[in-house]
């Protein structure tokens, strides 16, 4: 998808985004498609440097591998690395619809945002749990994403930061106040027991990794996350 249409007129949101960072790598692919088979639109990457964040994961190749495992996925691909920039064309290569950078890790945002956008692709911004919004409101209006970090980043399986719901209701409004229509996702801690008050708070993505690879019966916890969260959504509207 190289031509940057509306998402929202493609995908319906809440959505959730199962993270792969809790797949079991040795059947990758049967992970994935567990997952499409269930409904999921939107697959989440995370790529870990070991600098930015204090753990390694994986990258462009396993996005890659996931491109190949859900050829019509939306695949969003998190990048916690510093130096974003030098890595954009490598995960376009492999696949990636949507890269987001987060705003510590990249002093040239701004800069580097256009650069995933001239790639076609979609931009997002990500933030720490303990980094302010007011650090991301000039580079909103440039971005189709926010990836706002609900733990903090580096390790699946936390405890969801509660603090993070003003948060995203802070944004929302700022969203509305500024007639803008990024896609709000949050990220960490994500399971059946918070999906409800997450959606809405007014979140359109919820990543869950833990929550939907440690579950044996994936279509059930797919089905009831993607209950909640339209369950927390209607009482939005
Ligand atoms: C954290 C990652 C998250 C994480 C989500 O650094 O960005 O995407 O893997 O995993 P859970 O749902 O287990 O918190
Ligand atoms: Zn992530």
């Amino acid at each position: 998808m190289n031509i940057r249409h509306s998402l929202h007129e493609h995908y319906n949101f809440p959505a959730i985004a199962p993270s792969i960072l809790a797949a079991d790598y040795t059947k990758l692919g049967a992970e994935i498609e567990s997952c499409t088979k269930s409904g999921i639109k939107w697959i989440h990457c995370d790529v870990m440097d070991g600098h930015f964040v204090p753990n390694i994961s994986y990258g462009p190749m396993i996005v890659e591998a996931a491109r190949r495992s859900a050829p019509d996925a939306f695949l969003d691909t998190h990048l916690m690395i510093y130096n974003p920039a030098q890595y954009l064309e490598a995960f376009q290569k492999a696949g990636a619809n949507l890269i987001s950078i987060h705003a510590e890790a990249d002093p040239h945002a701004h800069r580097t945002l256009s650069a995933i956008k001239e790639l076609g692709l979609y931009a997002g911004i990500a933030i720490n749990p303990g980094t302010p919004l007011t650090q991301i409101e000039e580079l909103l209006p440039e971005v189709d994403l926010v990836c706002v970090m609900s733990v903090n980043p580096g390790f699946g399986g936390q405890k969801f930061i509660n603090g993070s719901i003003p948060k995203i209701q802070r944004l929302a409004a700022w969203r509305k106040q500024m007639g803008l229509n990024f896609l709000i996702e949050i990220d960490g801690g994500v399971g059946v027991d918070n999906a409800e008050m997450i959606a809405r708070a007014g979140t359109d993505v919820l990543v869950a990794g833990s929550s939907v690879f440690g579950a044996e019966d994936r279509q059930e916890r797919i089905q009831r996350l993607t209950q909640k969260c339209i369950i927390g959504s209607t009482d939005l509207a």
